[in-house]
């Protein structure tokens, strides 16, 4: 059971060049409808930050965090598979 999902987003300049505010766009997209469907109401959050990751990972943004899982290369596809496979745990 997850009570909560935690989204970081590295915002670092290669992380931003490689699409890091689609992931955050697209999990704000997910907050908006949680709000409109009130199902699993507030149980998304994102955060942006700098640098998440080892910082010797050139290649691998963008870096972001799913409930302490680090993606990388990450992409909205895989977030949100991400965020999805741990609502379908709370079901
Ligand atoms: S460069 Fe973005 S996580 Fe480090």
């Amino acid at each position: 059971m997850v009570d909560k999902i935690t989204v970081e987003v590295c915002v670092c300049t290669e992380c931003i060049i490689n699409g890091a505010m689609n992931i955050i766009d697209a999990v704000e997209g997910l907050r908006e409808l949680e709000g409109e469907l009130g199902a699993y109401d507030g149980m998304v959050d994102v955060n942006a930050g700098p640098c998440l990751y080892d910082k010797s990972h050139t290649g691998n943004a963008p870096v972001a965090i799913v409930n302490g899982e680090v993606l990388l290369k990450a992409s909205q596809e895989t977030v949100m598979a991400k965020i999805m496979e741990l609502l379908e745990k709370n079901k």
